[in-house]
């Protein structure tokens, strides 16, 4: 992926999120001397299984496996202090020392106690209408920084500072709290007291993202810009209120490490062979029963951040055509192709019909995607094993006629085939 003319590649999900990221940027790392993550934050779960066995990062790049990557988390990524500590001291009890080689953006804003307790109320109170967040506080902690309320990590060397915003942030969580009628209450000695002793190693990582990656271009170094979440889950492109609290595209990654977007060479689109998703919100392509529970169970389709099962469906090119041009996609990565291996046929979906009208543009409301009925091809199933195959000419004849219609229908070129968890499990296209 990376040479003379390819120097900084962003890494987006193309679907809802998990369509196999950490295994990717995994791949990808090995030829990567910095890897920066732009957005969200530890409701991201990125599972990467190497030889000393499965590591699922929250915050952490996936990068970091790889003992000479330089790894970043940039501005536009939402930090829970002690997640990211607790992230590096299992890494470190697994023989990956990664704080030396780990830069927190001192622009980055900080996700704290109350944010996480408003996220679960909220989540409460909706009942039926509830977004299914990962409670991890990333919307209250988004909302606090766009609306000029949040605490940053340059900010922890001013502890009086650090004191009105905790006071007054405790405080109009309380009245939220009080609103959704749960009885638990923000406390601001309590989140300042567990944010103090956490202070000097936060502080002790900061770094300027945007000069770091910019130096390291200058230098010839190979910079990736690794997504979390999809694009779909976008908050201004994905299906809307059902989605997360930021810009996941790649249009974000330049702002959310702090670099211009004439920077970034290639955009790379992680897509899975089928679609999950995990949450609430619409999903035209989704299998329902056995089917649901057969696709499920072959691809281990648990949530890595809340062990929820996550829902199946059949690839969506409706969507990954959206996601294609709102990323500028220059290259796909299919992953988890040998999932479908034991299947008699394999439906890809290429168009929607809302109210009986073909519409070839993923629509805008939520209650539209809900209506829609996905458009199917029926492609033959290959039925036969290929988390063996290395190369293109070695996948049975249907899985690479599969794959061409995925190319053809996403209108964007296959770079990589991922076909099983282990790293040596990739084959590279073209
Ligand atoms: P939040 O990001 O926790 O606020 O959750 C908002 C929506 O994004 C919910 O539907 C979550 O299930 C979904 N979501 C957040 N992070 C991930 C992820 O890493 N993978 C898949 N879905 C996610």
């Amino acid at each position: 992926m990376f040479d003379d003319k390819t120097r900084c590649v962003v890494l987006v999900g193309v679907q809802w999120g998990d369509e196999g990221k950490g295994k990717i940027t995994d791949v990808l790392a090995e030829q990567a001397t910095l890897v920066a993550r732009y957005q969200g934050g530890a409701n991201a779960g990125h599972t990467v299984l190497v030889d000393e066995g499965e590591f699922i990062l929250h915050l952490i790049p996936s990068g970091a496996l790889y003992p000479d990557v330089r790894c970043i988390l940039g501005n536009g990524v939402v930090i829970d202090p002690k997640t990211l500590i607790d992230e590096i001291e299992m890494l470190k009890s697994r023989g990956v020392d990664i704080e030396d080689r780990l830069g927190v953006s001192r622009r980055a804003h900080l996700v704290l106690p109350y944010h996480k307790q408003l996220d679960g109320a909220k989540e409460a109170a909706k009942g039926a209408g509830k977004i299914g967040t990962t409670k991890r506080g990333i919307g209250p902690a988004y909302r606090d920084k766009i609306s000029r309320n949040g605490l940053r990590v340059c900010d922890l060397a001013d502890q009086d500072y650090c004191w009105r915003v905790v006071r007054e942030g405790a405080a109009a969580a309380n009245a939220i709290l009080d609103y959704y009628g749960v009885e638990e209450r923000a406390d601001s000695e309590a989140v300042m007291s567990s944010l103090t002793a956490l202070t000097p190693r936060i502080l002790a990582l900061g770094t300027d993202s945007g000069a770091e990656i910019r130096d390291e271009l200058a230098r010839g170094g190979n910079v990736l810009l690794e997504g979390a979440q999809g694009s779909l889950l976008d908050v201004d492109h994905g299906t809307y209120p059902f989605v997360t609290s930021s810009t996941t595209t790649a249009g974000g990654a330049a702002a959310g490490v702090g670099i211009g977007p004439t920077l970034i060479d290639e955009v790379l689109g992680v897509v899975k062979a089928y679609t999950t998703r995990v949450g609430a919100g619409p999903f035209p392509t989704e299998l329902e029963g056995d089917e649901a529970d057969r696709l499920r169970n072959l691809g281990a389709e648990f949530g890595a951040t809340t062990g929820r099962p996550r829902r199946p469906g059949w690839f969506d090119g409706v969507v990954v055509r959206h996601a294609a041009g709102v990323n500028g996609l220059t290259g796909l990565a299919v992953t988890k192709l040998d999932v479908l291996d034991s299947f008699d046929e394999v439906l890809l979906g290429v168009g929607y019909q809302l109210d009986g009208v073909a519409t070839a543009n993923f629509p805008e409301r939520a209650a539209d995607i809900e209506r829609v009925r996905p458009v199917y091809e029926k492609e033959a199933g290959w039925k036969a094993d290929t988390g063996s195959c290395r190369s293109w000419d070695e996948l049975p004849e249907a899985a690479r006629h599969y794959l061409r219609r995925i190319e053809t229908v996403a209108e964007v070129p296959i770079r990589l085939v991922s076909v099983g968890s282990a790293r040596s499990q990739i084959i590279r296209v073209g």
